[in-house]
């Protein structure tokens, strides 16, 4: 894998997927997940901020990408509930 893919190419996605009213409609949706939560197509993690820690216990992220799941592990660590990444 190149340069390109493993450090550009995740950051350019992860600022589209924030774009917009992106963010807000994640701030309208995530919050509701309850119990144990599994994501697919986790990404860079941009969910993990809007989900509830009183209300998951657990998250289990799924991704592919590992240059994505990079970025993902790094966010994981700002939240108050378990992350597991695949
Ligand atoms: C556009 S990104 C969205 C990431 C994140 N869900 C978000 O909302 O910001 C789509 C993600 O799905 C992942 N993906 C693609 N095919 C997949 C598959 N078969 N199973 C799980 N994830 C997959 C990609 O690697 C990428 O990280």
């Amino acid at each position: 894998m190149g340069l390109y893919d493993r450090y550009v190419l995740p950051r350019l996605i992860d600022t589209a997927c924030s774009m917009g009213d992106v963010m807000a409609r994640r701030a309208r949706l995530v919050p509701q997940a309850l119990g144990e939560v599994l994501e697919i197509g986790i990404g860079t993690g941009l969910n993990l901020r809007y989900y509830d820690p009183s209300r998951v216990t657990r998250l289990v992220g799924v991704d592919p990408a590992a240059q994505m799941q990079a970025l993902a592990q790094r966010r994981s660590a700002d939240v108050d509930f378990p992350v597991d990444m695949v």
